[in-house]
């Protein structure tokens, strides 16, 4: 068993102590196709990979907590003819053996074997609804353990969702994720910097993208963490632009959302930076105020504050910055109660990250108030402002488009920025790209 493979076995304990008792049904991601009989490349399933650790399709992992309990994976056999074509397969032999389970069976065998397990059990634990092949299959069991009854068999009348117990436990991330977390990180933050050198007038976005997939693949990320935006000038306006065909013009800022994945664990950057290297005056004003909104917010990343406070402190640097700049008219009071700045920043200020980019874990409380922050939670720091062409916008501000995104870990004192390495202030990104010209 490798060493980390420990961190995996501590985890299923973890989720089974939380259980009380019952069994645990957490079924591997299917392969998708893309077109015909090609796949897309495959990703594990989080919540399998996070209580596993085993990466491979056709599997499904089976928690029992009871008199006895039990860890059990199925996947796939050994097949030496298959593994010619699509590469190496455990096997439940040498699963067993490397993942830590107490026992590795056939998938083939697995709807004789799980008719066994779930006879008897009170609680059943099962994502109804992640998927409904699995959905479908797994009411397929209850309905033939239910129908023994007469034989003295009884089933679980209720399911509870598996993932409100693993949720709240991926939220805050062991030293073993946080490791992970900075190298992503890192990666990431070297991908923008080497954008910003790249970068030139009359460039298409794709090449910009190329550059990113380029850094991303020969630090060993396995993938882009989310489909990378590469928005030039007016592009930067829409918010989930991936078009990334356009091309990037003198005077015009790139606006770059790019992270990448490290086995498994997502970085998430933002940056924006001027296509000739210089920022112009406007460009200037606009981008240092999303600046210190994102540095207000960064200063409320503490044990002391929750969730919340972050984008409240973002929001009221902007609003007013708006007012400031024209853009908003009144008291800060009014444009925030009128919700008028919404015109040019209409998203929240971040979200968890770990295995998914929009990471699991609840924001707000059963009593309906924001959680507290606290230390090895990972959130995003993400402000930004996007300046459409409109009557009421000065025409000089005209499709502007800024976000500046950092990940940050919560620390018993503060926050840790993993992606610091990322150039970020007006001198910082200016004096990375002189060299450009
Ligand atoms: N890149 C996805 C996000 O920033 O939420
Ligand atoms: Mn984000
Ligand atoms: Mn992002």
């Amino acid at each position: 068993m490798t060493a980390h493979i420990n961190e995996f076995v501590q985890r299923r304990q973890k989720l089974m102590s939380k259980m009380g008792s019952g069994v645990a049904i957490i079924p591997a991601a299917p392969e998708v196709i893309r077109n015909r009989d090609s796949h897309y490349p495959y990703r594990f399933d989080s919540y399998f990979y996070y209580l596993s650790g085993f990466k491979e399709p056709e599997a499904l992992l089976v928690l029992i907590v009871g008199e006895e309990n039990k860890t059990i994976l199925f996947c796939r056999d050994k097949d030496v003819e298959r593994e010619i074509w699509d590469g190496f397969r455990y096997g439940p032999e040498a699963a067993k053996a490397e993942y830590g389970v107490d026992a590795a069976y056939s998938i083939q065998q697995l709807d004789e074997w799980m008719l066994k397990l779930l006879a008897n059990q009170k609680q059943l634990f099962y994502s109804l609804g992640a998927d409904p092949a699995w959905d479908v299959r797994v009411t397929g069991w209850m309905n033939q353990v239910r129908a023994q009854v007469r034989s003295g068999v009884f089933a679980s009348r209720g399911v509870q969702d598996v993932r409100q117990l693993v949720d709240e436990m991926r939220l805050y991330k062991s030293a073993y994720e946080v490791d992970l977390m900075r190298r992503s990180a890192i990666i990431a933050a070297d991908a923008h910097r080497r954008a910003m050198q790249k970068v030139k007038p009359g460039m298409m976005e794709y090449e910009l993208e190329a550059e990113f997939l380029h850094a991303f693949y020969r630090r060993g990320a396995q993938a882009p963490a989310y489909t990378s935006i590469v928005a030039g000038g007016s592009n930067a306006c829409t918010l989930h632009y991936n078009a990334n065909n356009g091309v990037l013009k003198n005077g015009d800022l790139v606006l770059i959302d790019a992270g990448c994945e490290l086995d498994g664990y997502a970085s998430d950057i933002t940056r924006t930076f001027p296509v000739n290297g210089q920022f112009s005056a406007v460009q200037k004003d606009i981008y240092e105020l999303v600046l210190a909104a994102q540095t207000a917010a960064i200063d409320k990343i503490n044990p002391d504050h929750h969730w919340n406070s972050p984008h409240d402190a973002a929001l009221d640097v902007l609003v007013q910055g708006f007012i400031d700049l024209k853009l908003c008219h009144g008291s800060k009071e009014a444009v925030l109660e009128s919700g008028a700045y919404r015109q040019f920043y209409m998203h929240r200020t971040g979200h968890w990250l770990g295995l998914d980019v929009h990471d699991a874990g609840e924001y707000k409380q059963q009593s309906g108030t924001w959680r507290k922050l606290e230390a090895g939670m990972v959130l995003t720091v993400e402000p930004g402002c996007y300046i459409r062409p409109a009557e009421n916008v000065p025409e000089h501000f005209w499709n502007i488009g800024i976000r500046i995104e950092d990940d940050a870990l919560v620390t018993e004192s503060g926050a840790e920025i993993m992606t610091v390495a990322a150039p970020k202030t007006v001198s910082e990104i200016e004096s990375v790209m002189k060299k450009n010209v």
